[in-house]
């Protein structure tokens, strides 16, 4: 959501920062700003529109300077307003920008209102500003050090005073935080990718952490206090991530990098061994008697579809819940269960917040499947197992689920073969379904132009029912979830057997009935259904497999699958449903890759 870049150089500093926020657009925000030291004073221009309005305020007023921070505010406290949009300062001099929320807010401001401070902005934010301010004595290092200590709740947060140019501190406490170095200027930011082409030399900072950044030195305090020195990491896939390439949009991209994906997902597996998921995995998967998966929107999706795997081929008994839900109900813990929480940017603050509810219900064993290394959800539980979909910008989630479904995929079978329900051939026989998955793929993303055909005709229509059943039925929800998000057309998803308890009641030649038809073990009973719709005059879109006998008709479009995959079906079948929200999305002319109301990674409730 928020987002922080800052740099010293010896050189105008503010297009690096500029283009830092630009990295962090996809992330969600309301409002943005900079602030820059010149000859001893702060300057700072923000919007309450999107960072090329920014730009322009820049341009307009030829802000320059050679020590900054920027911003990019998703609000919590306080509006999206002119006045609350970060940099904020404390009496001219200390200028600050937060991520994270501050829990001890109130307290903390009703103290420095005692002492004479006063507040100009509704945002908790402004509480550090002027902590820091009062106890700054020239030294913004040591001011910072003394100030976070008194901050509970979540900040990564960047400053500088405007008597030390070429220096600015930050601090991470449960947000992230990444310094970059470079040849006599300095870099932090709260995600590497913003500092993408300024440097590839990073530093991912650990909790606790207090940083002094000049021209030419990094001073790192951990959380005791103690300068420590931190591993310097070279990292040079983040350019590639932010470039769009031969593509308009990002979520055109990350839809075609899903083969890569999966393969770097599968890569480091030659057999389904119970250390992929980490060290003692095996002790508990011996241990327990059933799972508990706690996830948000598309990664409970992967959740959904992975019950149907543990049940069938695992044979353990699995329960799937929407992390707001649970962190809020009573729920009766059993200490036998895995907890595993699913999650893209391993920062949803529901997804986190569910995981800690249940330690502290008293679960024992907890595992994430994550995309991001060293994420919170990461850090927080005994094992996982990291997907390698690579950063995911688009909002709208695609490669991130197809690669949690690997991983899901690949702990059934773990277990599975732990609890005696397979052999070695049958193991061999799913990894090489698993190996030949990414070339499956290519064949499915093949069918795009017979789906931009398809999707000419959807972005006309205002409601969008999908279809399917069993393990497809959460491909179906997927589908309509993809579609509301990125086209802003109402979509709603069934199990097709639901059809005549209700929904049939909505189905005219105005409402597209789109169906994921495998050809499994329910194919007849979904050919019933789709015989239920046209027979009330409804116009179907099926993605067939080969088999199905299932043809174009009246009233009946097909587009025929490349081939039929078996337990891994929906991993394929989901594809097409993603590039028909795509390219409706784009034929509808939206923001693809920043829905409205929408944002990367949901860090606050
Ligand atoms: C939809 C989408 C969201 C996320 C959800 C959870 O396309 O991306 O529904 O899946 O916000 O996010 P993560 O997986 O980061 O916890």
């Amino acid at each position: 959501m928020c987002g922080i870049v800052g740099a010293v150089a010896q050189r105008n500093i503010v297009p690096v920062l500029v283009q830092g926020l630009r990295r962090l657009e996809y992330r969600g925000y309301d409002s943005c700003g900079v602030a820059v030291i010149v000859d001893g004073v702060a300057r700072c221009a923000r919007s309450v529109s999107r960072v090329a309005d920014l730009e322009q305020k820049i341009l307009d007023s030829q802000l320059l300077g050679e020590t900054g921070i920027a911003h990019t505010r998703w609000a919590t406290h306080g509006a999206p307003v002119t006045h609350n949009a970060h940099p904020i300062f404390s009496h001219e001099t200390i200028a600050l920008v937060h991520n994270g929320i501050i829990e001890n807010h109130e307290i903390l401001r009703e103290g420095l209102c005692e002492n004479g401070y006063k507040f100009v902005t509704q945002t908790d934010s402004e509480v550090i500003a002027h902590l820091i301010y009062s106890v700054y004595k020239n030294d913004l290092f040591a001011a910072v050090r003394a100030a976070v200590k008194q901050l509970h709740g979540a900040y990564a947060i960047a400053v500088f005073s405007t008597d030390q140019p070429h220096l600015v501190c930050c601090a991470r406490g449960g947000s992230p935080l990444v310094v970059g170095l470079g040849k006599s200027e300095n870099f932090l930011a709260s995600d590497a990718l913003a500092l993408a082409g300024s440097t590839n030399r990073l530093i991912f900072l650990k909790e606790g952490d207090v940083v002094e950044l000049t021209l030419d030195r990094v001073r790192i305090a951990d959380c005791n206090g103690d300068l420590v020195q931190r591993q310097v990491h070279t990292v040079n896939t983040y350019s590639s991530a932010v470039e769009l390439g031969p593509y308009q949009h990002f979520m055109h991209k990350e839809i075609f990098e899903q083969p890569r994906a999966i393969s770097d997902t599968i890569a480091h597996i030659d057999a389904f061994d119970p250390e992929l998921f980490g060290a003692g995995a095996r002790d508990v998967f011996n241990k327990i008697d059933s799972l508990l998966i706690l996830a948000c929107g598309t990664s409970y999706y992967s959740g959904l579809t992975a019950k149907y795997w543990l049940e069938s081929i695992a044979k353990i008994p699995t329960q799937v819940e929407i992390a707001s839900e649970y962190r809020y109900r009573d729920s009766v813990p059993n200490h036998r269960s895995l907890v595993v929480v699913i999650s893209q940017s391993g920062e949803t603050a529901d997804t986190l917040a569910g995981l800690k509810h249940a330690n502290e219900l008293g679960h024992l064993h907890t595992m994430a499947i994550c995309n991001v290394e060293g994420s919170a959800i990461v850090r927080l539980t005994a094992l996982r197992f990291l997907t390698h979909a690579g950063t995911e910008i688009g909002v709208a989630s695609t490669k991130a689920f197809t690669t949690q479904l690997v991983a899901l995929f690949v702990l059934s079978v773990t277990l599975e073969w732990l609890r005696g329900h397979a052999d070695s051939s049958l193991l061999a026989q799913h990894l090489k379904q698993l190996r030949h998955l990414p070339a499956a793929l290519n064949s499915v993303l093949s069918l795009e132009p017979q789906i931009i055909a398809w999707a000419e005709e959807f972005s006309s229509k205002e409601n969008v029912l999908f279809l399917g059943r069993g393990m497809h039925y959460p491909i179906a929800l997927e589908g309509a979830l993809k579609l509301k998000e990125t086209s802003y057309i109402h979509a709603e998803a069934y199990p097709a057997g639901e059809l005549k308890h209700g929904p049939l009641a909505l189905v005219t030649e105005a409402m597209p009935v789109v169906t994921v038809a495998p050809n499994d073990m329910l194919l007849e009973k979904l050919k019933s259904n789709i015989q239920e719709v046209r027979a009330r005059g409804g116009q179907l879109y099926v993605f067939a497999d080969a088999d199905t006998r299932i043809v174009n008709d009246e009233g009946l479009h097909v587009i025929r699958m490349p081939e039929h995959y078996g337990l891994l079906s929906p991993i394929l079948h989901v594809v097409p449903l993603q590039l028909l929200a795509y390219h409706t999305a784009c034929a509808r002319g939206t923001d693809v890759d920043k829905p409205r109301n929408l944002a990367k990674s949901v860090t606050v409730e």
